[in-house]
Formats: C-alpha cells, structure tokens, sequence
C-alpha cells in the first residue's frame, strides 16, 4: 500500500496553481486544476528542471527552464508521449492534501 504524506492544504493551491512538495524526501510537483489535484516527479527529464514551478495551462504544466510541456494527468509530453514522468496517487481528506509516491517510484 502506498503511504500517504500530508503536504498541503487544499486552499493553499488555487486552481490553475501548482506548487513544489516534498513526499518521503522526494520532490514532487502538485497542481489544482479546476479542483482536482494532480501530482508529478518534479524533475524535468530534459534537464532538471522543475516542474512544480513551471506555467499551468489547463492540464499542461510548462517546464519553466526550456518549455518542454507535460500532462499532469497522465506525465506525457503531448510533443513526444514516450517522454513522461511518474504520476503520484492523490487524495483529499476534508481541507488537506495527501499525496504518496507510486509504487515503483524510483
Ligand atoms: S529542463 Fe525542463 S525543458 Fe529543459
């Protein structure tokens, strides 16, 4: 069972925001898009970057560093769908988000 770390509140993430959270010691990229939550590997596998600071649109969030874009629903690169990142199970109780790491999260 994958173990789910409380990381923020759910108004602390407007819709249409995103921000960088920390799950068992690894980056993870959270967005609220229209109210549903969505969480990502933070690391861009271009070149690092992060992409829990990076420009949502819709369900494209824009790595800030080069523009590469990804799904926060499904981790694709709409430009390249065999690019992806690790999406991360996520749950709301009451007014907290609680996210974990998927299972082979490496
Ligand atoms: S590091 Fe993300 S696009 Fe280059």
């Amino acid at each position: 069972m994958p173990e789910f770390v409380t990381v923020a509140a759910v108004e602390d993430i407007p819709p249409g925001t995103g921000r960088t959270v920390e799950v068992q010691g690894v980056w993870i990229a959270l967005f609220n898009v229209d109210g549903s939550f969505y969480a990502i590997d933070n690391t861009c596998p271009h070149a690092g970057g992060p992409l829990g600071e990076g420009h949502l649109d819709g369900l494209l969030v824009q790595c800030p560093w080069h523009g590469w874009r990804y799904n926060v629903q499904t981790g694709k690169r709409p430009e390249n769908p065999d690019i992806t990142v690790a999406c991360c199970p996520v749950r709301i109780e009451g007014n907290q988000v609680l996210v974990a790491l998927p299972e082979n999260f490496t």
